[in-house]
C-alpha cells in the first residue's frame, strides 16, 4: 500500500485495537434536518473529542467544524436524491477528489446499491473514485445502502454487496449488521464497519449489535441515530467505544452507560 494511502487507514483505524469508531452525521444529504442533527455543530461538538473518525458531508465540515480539528474526516462524496423520491439509488458523485484532497480528508465514501434500480451506475462510481483514490492516496469506503429497503438487510445479500465492492477496490466497506453476520465479515477481504440503523428503543441493543458485529469481524462502527438520537449521546460513544476497542461485554459497555449517563444528569 502506498505510503499515503497507508498513513490515512492507520489514522482510521487504532494501531491497538485495529478497530475504528467512526460518527455518522452525514443524514442532512438525503434526509435534510433530522431529528436531534438540526444543529449540526451542536451535537457533533460534544461528541468530537471521542469520535475516531468523523463521517459527514462538505457542507457541514466547512460550516460546524473547525479546521483545527485532528479528527480524521470521512467524507461522503455521493448525492444528489432526497427521502422525497422513492427510487434513493439515483445517486452521482457530487463532491470531486480535488475537493476532498483540499479538504484533507483521511477517507470518501460513497453509497453503492446492489440490485436497485441504479446498481450500475453505483458501481461504475465506486470504481472511478477507487481509481482516482489509488491516484491520490486516499481510501475509498462503500456503503451498501438498500435506500428504503431495510428488510433486504440479511447476510446473503449484505455478503453480495460487501464482496461486490471489495472486489471493485473499496478500502473499507460500510454495511449494516444481520443475523449470521460472520458470513459477511468473512467473505469480505477488507475492513466491514457497522452503520446502526434507525434508533432502537433501548441502547442496550444498539450496545448487542456493535458487540456482536465485533465478534463476528468487524473492524468498528460507523454509527448515527443511535449516538446523538440517545438522551446522552456522550455516554452511549464511551459505552460504543468500550466494545469497539477493548473487547467489552454488553453488560460491561451497560455499566459504562448508566456511570456516565449518571455522572451528566448530576452536573446538569
Ligand atoms: C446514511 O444516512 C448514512 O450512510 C449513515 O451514515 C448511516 O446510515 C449510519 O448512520 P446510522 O447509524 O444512523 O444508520
Amino acid at each position: 500500500m502506498d505510503w499515503g494511502m497507508a498513513n490515512r487507514m492507520h489514522r482510521m483505524f487504532s494501531p491497538v485495537s485495529g478497530n475504528s469508531v467512526m460518527l455518522a452525521v452525514d443524514h442532512g444529504y438525503f434526509m435534510g434536518p433530522t431529528r436531534r442533527l438540526e444543529d449540526a455543530r451542536a451535537t457533533i461538538s460534544p461528541l468530537l473529542p471521542h469520535t475516531d473518525v468523523l463521517a459527514l458531508t462538505r457542507g457541514i465540515l466547512r460550516r460546524c467544524v473547525e479546521p483545527t480539528t485532528s479528527v480524521p474526516i470521512m467524507l461522503r462524496v455521493s448525492g444528489g436524491v432526497t427521502v422525497l423520491k422513492e427510487d434513493l439509488s439515483h445517486e452521482e458523485i457530487t463532491t470531486s477528489m480535488a475537493e476532498a484532497a483540499r479538504l484533507n480528508v483521511a477517507g470518501v465514501a460513497l453509497s453503492v446499491f446492489v440490485g436497485a434500480p441504479h446498481e450500475h451506475e453505483s458501481l461504475v462510481h465506486l470504481s472511478r473514485l477507487v481509481d482516482e483514490g489509488e491516484t491520490l492516496g486516499i481510501p475509498v469506503m462503500a456503503i451498501t445502502a438498500v435506500g428504503k429497503e431495510l428488510e433486504k438487510r440479511d447476510a446473503r445479500y449484505l455478503a453480495l454487496a460487501c464482496r461486490v465492492s471489495a472486489e471493485l477496490g473499496a478500502h473499507v466497506v460500510k454495511t449494516y449488521y444481520c443475523d449470521g453476520f460472520s458470513k459477511v465479515v468473512e467473505s469480505c477481504p477488507v475492513p466491514i464497519v457497522v452503520a446502526g440503523g434507525p434508533k432502537f428503543d433501548s441502547e442496550r441493543q444498539a450496545l448487542e449489535l456493535a458487540h456482536g458485529a465485533i465478534e463476528a469481524g468487524a473492524h468498528g462502527i460507523d454509527m448515527g441515530r443511535n449516538i446523538w438520537q440517545s438522551d446522552q449521546p456522550v455516554a452511549m460513544l464511551k459505552a460504543l467505544r468500550a466494545i469497539v476497542h477493548e473487547k467489552a461485554t454488553v453488560r460491561e459497555a451497560l455499566e459504562i452507560w448508566t456511570g456516565e449517563k449518571g455522572r451528566a444528569v448530576a452536573a446538569a
